[in-house]
């Protein structure tokens, strides 16, 4: 059984390919579901690939990963900025989490510079677009080999 990487994607990214296409690009959720299933098949690992607007059902997907996912890739989308139950959530998780953002949100608004998940994260991608959830995935492949 491969180990199992949980690619979790906060508030209004099913709205991707449509939303903001200047900051966020053209592909939908579903290219970069595509991009992770490859990338996964690739490099041996498993994914689960899921969105919600509902930040309750994030923080039971989190809970769920405990002991069951060798890592969490999670792009938080706008709790990124606001949620502390997402951040105890993924450390209450003890899964390794790889913090994930299509824009570089350093180079927007300052509202946007703070994260409650990053310094609980072992890295963080931001600005590649979709690349950054491959680098995720390759950085979780290789972080696994040892
Ligand atoms: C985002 C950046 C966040 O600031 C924003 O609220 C999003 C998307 C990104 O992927 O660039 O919804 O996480």
């Amino acid at each position: 059984m491969p180990p199992i990487v949980l690619v979790l994607n906060g508030p209004n990214l099913n709205l991707l390919g449509t939303r903001e296409p200047a900051t966020y690009g053209h592909e939908t959720l579903a290219d970069i579901s595509a991009l992770c299933g490859r990338t996964a098949e690739e490099l041996g690992l498993a994914v689960e690939f899921r969105q919600t607007n509902q930040e309750s059902e994030l923080i039971d997907w989190i809970h769920g990963a405990r002991g069951r996912c060798a890592g969490i890739v999670i792009n938080p989308a706008a709790w990124t900025h606001t949620s502390v139950a997402i951040r105890d959530a993924l450390v209450a998780s003890e899964v390794p989490v790889i913090e994930v953002h299509l824009s570089n949100v350093h180079a927007r608004e300052t509202f946007r510079h703070h994260s409650f998940v990053s310094s609980i994260a072992i890295g963080v991608m931001c600005g590649f677009g979709s690349h950054g959830y491959r680098l995720a995935l390759e950085h979780f492949s290789q972080r696994l080999k040892g």
